[in-house]
């Protein structure tokens, strides 16, 4: 017997922290796409009855994809196509002009989800993306997109959230188009995480991780780093909240500061966000590490149950990439009045 519920579909899905956070608020996720493999193994071990096709969206045509999830018509699609190029401090914001000029053809691949959103018309539509989409080539990308989904028929809504107001410790500026067909009213921004949704909240660094001191290992996906000695010489020189001092560095260990590698985390405060597309996390609040998959992930707001596959750097890009499960789930919960 088929399943009721809000069917929903997870494009570009990754290891699904959007999946997560609108299973949480009960929606029937039928299915998810991804090109990268890893993220296929990670989202298969954690939710075994969601069907994962791991492809190129570029070379699906819908009807196959219908099939393999096994629906015929879809209520909700969502998904962040790869955001890497419009991210701040991705290749646009690089030193060399010929990075920053280069052609991103990543940057396209909101067509594809258009496509699909055109050939299956769900009843709404939610589109993720990194806060730099908005002014990126000018605003023009993110004027196309919006464009774009009007000329398929949708009324278009954006709202740029903090994930650190939806029970996340952490600021985490994006970006959301919501689109939704006519007959739908005007759906604005969610407010705040339903305490419906029983899902850990969390505001500090302190509260998300300091359990896990000392039990490295011990723990699924919490491995620290095997820092070398002059690594460890610098992390001691970062004050807590603070970044590596360049002018307090002996020649021996001297490095230009940049990214989030070299900047330690405050415990009474929301986390620096956990970069997307990056394989380093920063600094621990008072130890001389960085934070581990597991600590990147409770700041994700991923639960420990949730166990990501695939080597470190993988890991990594996994649980940076991903939309913080809190967020999610208050978008869920929000769309669910206007989908029931
Ligand atoms: C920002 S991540 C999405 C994170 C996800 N929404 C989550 O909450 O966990 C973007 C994803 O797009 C995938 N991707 C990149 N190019 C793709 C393509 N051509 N077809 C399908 N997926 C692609 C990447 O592998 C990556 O997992």
């Amino acid at each position: 017997m088929k399943k009721k519920g809000i069917k929903v579909i997870d494009l570009f899905a990754g290891v699904g922290g959007l999946s997560l956070g609108f299973k949480a608020a009960g929606y029937d996720v039928v299915g998810a796409i991804d090109i990268d493999a890893d993220c296929k193994k990670t989202y298969n071990l954690n939710y075994p009855n969601v069907n994962y096709i791991c492809e190129d969206i570029r070379k699906l045509n819908t009807k196959d994809i219908l099939k393999t999830f096994n629906v015929k018509k879809v209520d909700l699609i969502i998904g962040g196509p790869p955001c890497k190029g419009f991210s701040t401090i991705g290749a646009r914001s690089s030193s060399k002009i010929e990075i920053r000029k280069k052609f991103d053809e990543r940057n396209y691949l909101f067509k594809d989800f258009v496509r699909v959103v055109n050939e299956i018309k769900p009843r709404v539509v939610l589109f993720e993306n990194v806060s730099g989409f908005m002014s990126f080539n000018k605003g023009k990308v993110f004027e196309l997109v919006k464009s774009s989904f009007q000329d398929i028929g949708y009324e278009i809504e954006s709202y740029l959230l903090d994930a650190v107001n939806f029970g996340v410790p952490q600021f985490r500026k994006r970006v959301f188009i919501v689109a939704r067909k006519k007959n739908i009213s005007e759906i604005g921004p969610p407010k705040k995480l339903s305490t419906k949704v029983k899902l850990k909240q969390m505001q500090t660094v302190k509260e998300a991780i300091s359990d896990l001191a000392g039990k490295e290992k011990q723990i699924s996906n919490h491995e620290p780093l095997n820092h070398g000695e002059k690594n460890i010489r610098r992390y001691k020189l970062i004050p807590e909240g603070g970044r590596l001092p360049e002018d307090k560095l002996s020649p021996d260990i001297y490095r230009r500061n940049f990214g989030n590698t070299f900047k330690r985390l405050d415990r009474k405060a929301p986390s620096l966000t956990m970069v997307p597309g990056h394989n380093a996390f920063p600094i621990h609040p008072w130890l001389n590490r960085s934070l581990t998959v597991r600590e990147a992930a409770r700041i994700q707001t991923f639960p420990d149950n949730f166990i990501f596959t695939g080597n470190r750097q993988s890991q990594c890009l996994q649980v940076g990439n991903a939309v913080p499960v809190n967020l999610a789930a208050a978008w869920a919960f929000h769309l669910k009045r206007f989908l029931i």
